[in-house]
């Protein structure tokens, strides 16, 4: 068969952006679109017959005998507590190796093990932490709560994730660590941030809550800063319900973060009574046995979205006007759990992201067209003002350093995120991957099919 004129190359250099949906409705004949194009027909939202009506996976969290059976053993040990059992402690360990990372302690939450990691940092009243608007509350909820001011720096408008470029300027003489998020799989520029939290000696607390197994040159998201903590709640990959970890390398910092989560207590049971600060955020033995089967499903699970995730991605690439979105590192192992694209709509007729994806769910595909996943900024949160209004923070600042806090929070591309244009699709790829090649070919079909017909939409 002779191969196609309408390579991606070419495509781009003789066409312009505005004509290219239309020429891809009419030619056809690409090297992915060959024989996809046959089978185009109608879209199924203007009435057209779906690519797919079988429905994809969306079950989670995803459990058979073993969850069951260890659950059960749990029960009948009738140690319930990790003060008796050893399902937690020997999670810990498990955990620590496949993470390389030489300590980790178990905490009842994502949010818990922030909480540790900022308190044995010595982050209280007065101090100021620097982060990203663009994450889930539990990462400013919890300086806050220390009595602490979260210092926003922008977002980097290619990926949602904190500038690191704008570090520097937001590092002040109460600066007392800098506390990046990895979302959704992707890591932030941690590479970046920890050449700059080195070069004025500031500590690094990962929030790697939605990214296990996401890797940066061969080292995972989590292991990279003074601490980094992992979410298990229900949602992430990785789930027991609820349930956290703080991950580390300061023997020292971790002894204090597992007896910050026990309310004090030595972990070496080498001091009595109740030596250090703490509270209760131990892990019970049922999430720890649920998360120990969890785990050996996990990497099963991670390696299929890997290998799915890889094959859509190369196959979606080739369409113009779709992009993977922007990686720091070219080493980098992003998760899957979400995956992203980059959408520009001068190549679809100016149809918007939302249209798009709204055609292609029509597909029978599940996909989600948007700017970014949190387009309301944490900054822009109410509980920001209540705190600032409190007695404690009226006692940790003055009202001139409360003012001049009040008139940062002007975040220009997170405020103006929608109109900057970034707009992209997003598959959540912690189910929808897990299916077999006929699946991820009815994605790239649903997919393709939409991108051709953009004409129709409009
Ligand atoms: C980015 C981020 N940080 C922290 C957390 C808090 O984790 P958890 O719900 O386990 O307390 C989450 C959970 O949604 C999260 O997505």
């Amino acid at each position: 068969m002779k191969k196609s004129l309408l390579t991606r190359r070419t495509f781009i250099k003789k066409t312009s952006a505005r004509l290219a949906g239309a020429a891809l409705a009419t030619a056809g004949t690409g090297s992915l679109y060959g024989d996809i194009v046959k089978k185009t027909n109608t879209l199924a939202i203007l009435g057209g017959s779906p690519v797919r009506t079988r429905p994809f996976l969306s079950t989670w969290p995803i459990f058979d005998e073993s969850e069951e059976k260890a659950l059960l053993k749990a029960l009948r040990s009738r140690n319930w507590c990790c003060l008796k059992g050893n399902v937690v402690y020997d999670f810990e360990k498990a955990f620590a190796d496949a993470m390389g990372a030489p300590y980790c302690a178990l905490s009842n939450g994502g949010t818990t093990a922030l909480s540790a990691s900022l308190h044995v940092l010595g982050v209280g009243p007065g101090d100021e932490v620097i982060t990203t608007p663009h994450t889930f509350i539990a990462t400013i909820n919890v300086i806050c709560n220390a009595h602490a001011l979260p210092v926003f720096v922008d977002v980097d408008p290619d990926t949602g994730s904190m500038n690191a470029d704008l570090i520097e300027d937001a590092i002040t003489e109460h600066t007392k660590v800098i506390l990046p998020v990895h979302l959704a799989g992707y890591p932030a520029d941690i590479e970046k941030i920890m050449s700059i939290a080195n070069k004025y000696k500031i500590p690094v607390v990962e929030d790697a809550c939605q990214s296990v197994f996401a890797e940066v040159n061969n080292k995972k998201v989590g292991t990279f800063g003074t601490t980094g903590c992992i979410s298990f709640q229900e949602w992430k990959s990785l789930v027991c319900g609820e349930g956290g970890a703080i991950l580390g390398g300061d023997e020292d910092l971790m002894h204090r973060c597992a007896a910050f989560v026990n309310n004090g207590r030595d972990p070496k049971k080498t001091k009595s009574g109740f030596p250090y600060p703490g509270s209760n955020h131990r892990m019970t033995e049922f999430q720890a046995a649920i998360l120990t089967e969890q785990f050996k499903r996990f990497k099963k699970q991670d390696k299929i979205r890997q290998k799915n995730g890889k094959y859509i991605e190369e196959k979606l690439k080739e369409i113009p006007g779709l992009k993977p979105r922007k990686l720091y590192c070219e080493e980098t192992r992003i998760t899957y759990v979400r995956f992203e694209l980059d959408y520009d709509r001068e190549y679809f007729h100016n149809v918007s992201a939302s249209k798009f994806a709204e055609a292609v769910q029509a597909e029978g595909v599940p996909i989600s067209g948007e700017e970014r996943r949190y387009t309301r900024g944490c900054h822009k949160e109410g509980m920001l003002e209540e705190h600032l209004n409190s007695h404690a923070f009226g006692a940790a600042f003055s009202k001139a350093r409360l003012k001049k806090y009040r008139e940062s929070l002007h975040l220009p591309v997170m405020d103006n995120i929608r109109p900057s244009g970034k707009e992209m699709l997003s598959i959540e790829g912690k189910t929808a991957f897990l299916g077999a090649k006929k699946d991820m070919d009815d994605i790239i079909e649903a997919i393709t099919k939409v991108a051709k017909n953009t004409d129709k939409l409009t």
